[in-house]
């Protein structure tokens, strides 16, 4: 393993573009549940009564109840190393942009800036008739907020089953994806699309893969490199040989 992290720190000091793509893997270690695996929410939680439009149109409460829930969580969590490794990555140059499929904004928090969210962010909320955005920075006490300008339905400005991505955002995450040299895929599943073929479009031109994960996915088959293990104990480990000189070779 020791010798993979050296590689990896050295692959990364000689690309000109990185990118990472996270998922709720990397947020595990701050406390926020996962979705998939022996624990995940979707284990528990069916995603057709809480993270459809048509469940939201049924019952606004209901979906409202598992977003406080959520949020309470989120507004607690801390980020954790991984979070916070990237962040000093693209503060020294390192690291282009995190793209990530979380909505609890702990990349923000860490102090990344370049940060593309697919999946939407929890505080955000918006109106589901006249489209007014707000943030919220704790969870609302009365459930289903009701629009300040035209007293519809305010939901949470996230990304559900069933609904596309921000056009945006997606636009973004599939041009960093074309031009990164090195991508690391960090804590996610990589069974949602668009999300899981954002590693593919990189490989297919030409760029390096480096997946971090404590298990396998059906990606680890595509990636040049995975390191398994938490992702705030891989990360700082990758950062210790990417700040020697020498990257201990010599
Ligand atoms: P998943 O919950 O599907 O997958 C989490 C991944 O993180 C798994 O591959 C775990 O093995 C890995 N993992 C867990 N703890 C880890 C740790 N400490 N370090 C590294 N890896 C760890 O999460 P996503 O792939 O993000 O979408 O899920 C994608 C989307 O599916 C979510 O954004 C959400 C969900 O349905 C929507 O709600 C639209």
């Amino acid at each position: 393993m020791e010798e993979q992290l050296r590689t990896v720190a050295n692959i990364l000091k000689g690309s000109r573009i990185v990118v990472a793509l996270t998922g709720a893997g990397i947020s595990a270690e701050s406390g926020i549940p996962t979705f998939r695996g022996k624990d995940g929410l979707w284990k528990k939680y069916r995603a057709e009564d809480l993270a459809t439009p048509f469940a939201f149109q049924r019952n606004p409460k209901l979906v409202w109840e598992w977003y406080v829930w959520r949020m309470n969580i989120i507004s607690k969590a801390k980020p954790n190393p991984a979070h916070v490794v990237l962040a000093e990555m693209e503060k020294e140059g390192i690291l282009k942009a995190v793209i990530t499929q979380n909505v609890d904004g702990l990349h923000f928090k860490a102090g990344s800036k370049n940060v593309i969210e697919l999946h939407g962010n929890i505080w955000r909320i918006r109106c589901v008739d006249c489209n007014w955005k707000t943030v919220l920075n704790s969870p609302p006490i009365k459930i289903p907020p009701i629009c300040e300008r035209c007293g519809g339905l305010m939901r949470p400005d996230v990304v559900w089953f069933y609904e596309s991505l921000p056009q945006d955002a997606l636009n973004k995450a599939f041009k960093l994806a074309a031009q990164s040299d090195l991508m690391l895929v960090i804590g996610t599943s990589g069974v949602v699309q668009p999300a899981a073929s954002l590693p593919l479009i990189t490989k297919n031109h030409g760029g390096i893969l480096v997946e971090i994960n404590v298990a396998d996915t059906p990606l680890t088959l595509v990636c040049h490199y995975s390191l398994r293990g938490k992702a705030g104990e891989i990360l700082p480990r990758i950062y210790k040989y990417l700040k020697r000189k020498n990257n201990g070779n010599i």
